[in-house]
């Protein structure tokens, strides 16, 4: 006899799998991450902004062209494969485009990031702001049920379904629908979990924006007697969803919920140098869950880094592929089946599963001097420029960084947006990027310059006496309040 089927669980937000994600400690948790000598993360994360122009200007200009030949195939069948691959670049490609750039780690000048960001979120019907904090919370608790709402193969998902997803049946209708309602003022419960209150009047904006330009390109279709403008601009949208899927179902499809360890619900898949373009190297999916700060282009550096201490990457899509479908395939008769993962273990990862190894990143803990009104935070010369390294005081965290200008800065090393160690992000300029969220601090003065961080955190009068860093650790600035 078999084992009953286990029940179908509620994938939405609002539903009783977002209390029990909590009851079972899954919410905002701390991560398996893998050691990494944190002047190396650095040197990973350093951003350019002429690496992202390149391939950018590539996707652009290989849009423009295909759409070009659309154009002067309009009429005849060549218009197809022309139209197929513009939709391709449009409503595909663009995802890995809008994942980067959401991150903030494409580009280093932070309105070029924005710029493709709003770009590419209109090709792929995303409204940029609810999907920024929507892919925000997709990192905090990575397919959770209850939790993450960017689970895009909730179980089970059948053969119907599937093949649903990759037309975009499944997806593009709700969200084309959603839009009109967010357009209207109206925000469901959804959005209302994840973005917060501030936040939503922008939402509806961005609704507005999106209804006004896919109405217009609509009436304009309507009005020539034709459907070349709707080809162009919207319709791409669902017609070239299709390799968004093909490299989305990749990253998680088929593996374990509820788990606190990415090595077990992400895959990392080897693709070829084209595939890997089209998709910004986000095959190397686990690696990108544990350093969102390393720009796409260095994540095969950072695999070859980290790689032993992760699951074996899966050899090639078609390996993917077949993994992928044969777990669907059993999840559609027993949707608690998941694929396993092989982990290396404890000895070898430098740390057991289920909590991130901070002790890689604690460069000192700080000594009481002057009967405990001053406090030695370490030598000055040991920190490089761009350098950043976390300090405890009892059980005070901060994070001590040499700015860009050379200048030293103390502030508090516990990110206000969640509970990530700031010191394991990276200095940019005059300013801390969180290791967890890409958000960002200005180092001088604790205000949040990047979302999600939207609470100041404390700063710090810092000296060098004998080349020592001192500090009396009393914040120099207000911190609590919402920035928003
Ligand atoms: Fe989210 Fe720091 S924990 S930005």
């Amino acid at each position: 006899m078999t084992a009953p089927a286990a029940a179908r669980r509620d994938y939405s937000l609002t539903g009783p799998e977002a209390g029990r994600a909590a009851a079972r400690g899954l919410v905002e948790a701390d991560w398996y991450r893998p050691p990494i000598d944190p002047d190396r993360l650095h040197e990973l994360a350093a951003r350019t902004n002429r690496r992202a122009a390149v391939d950018t200007a590539l996707w652009l200009g290989l849009l423009a062209g295909t759409g070009a030949l659309a154009w002067l195939a309009l009429g005849s069948w060549w218009a197809v494969p022309a139209f197929a691959a513009y939709g391709a670049l449009y409503g595909g490609a663009a995802d890995s485009r809008w994942h980067e750039m959401g991150h903030g780690t494409a580009f280093r000048t932070g309105w070029l990031n924005d710029a493709v960001y709003y770009l590419a979120a209109f090709m792929l019907l995303r409204e940029p702001t609810l999907w920024r904090w929507s892919h925000a919370r997709h990192h905090t608790d990575t397919i959770v049920v209850g939790r993450d709402p960017e689970i895009a193969f909730p179980r089970p998902t059948g053969r119907w379904s599937l093949a649903a997803t990759f037309l975009g049946l499944r997806t593009i209708p709700p969200m084309v629908g959603r839009i009109f309602k967010h357009a209207a003022g109206r925000l469901d419960g959804a959005a209302k979990a994840f973005v917060p209150r501030s936040d939503w009047p922008r939402v509806v904006w961005e609704a507005r924006v999106y209804a006004a330009v896919l109405v217009g390109v609509a009436a304009w279709a309507a009005a020539a007697g034709t459907v070349v403008p709707l080809l162009y601009v919207g319709l791409p949208s669902i017609y070239g969803v299709w390799l968004l899927v093909f490299f989305g179902i990749t990253q998680h499809a088929g593996l374990q919920e509820d788990v606190l360890d990415h090595r077990l619900n992400t895959r990392t898949v080897y693709m070829n140098p084209v595939l890997r373009f089209l998709y910004s190297n986000m095959n190397y999916h686990v690696e990108h869950h544990m350093f969102p700060t390393v720009p796409y282009h260095a994540l095969p550096a950072l695999h070859a880094e980290v790689g032993r201490h992760l699951a074996p990457a899966v050899p090639g899509v078609g390996a993917a592929y077949r993994e992928i479908l044969a777990s669907l395939a059993c999840q559609a008769r027993d949707p608690a089946y998941e694929t396993d993962r092989t982990v290396p273990g404890a000895d070898e990862a430098g740390g057991g599963p289920g909590r991130i190894d901070v002790g890689q990143y604690l460069w000192a803990r700080a000594r009481s001097l002057d009967s405990g009104s001053r406090f030695d935070l370490g030598p000055a010369a040991d920190l490089p420029t761009g350098g950043m390294r976390r300090v405890d005081v009892d059980d005070r965290t901060f994070a001590v960084c040499r700015l860009d200008d050379g200048a030293l800065a103390v502030t508090d090393g516990i990110c206000t947006h969640g509970r990530a160690h700031l010191a394991e992000g990276r200095v940019a300029g005059c300013e801390i990027e969180c290791p967890k969220h890409n958000g960002r601090f200005d180092a001088r003065t604790g205000q949040p310059v990047r979302r999600p961080a939207r609470t100041p955190i404390a700063v710090y009068e810092a000296e060098v006496v004998d080349g020592r860093i001192l500090s009396c650790l009393a914040p120099r600035n207000r911190q609590g309040t919402d920035a928003a």
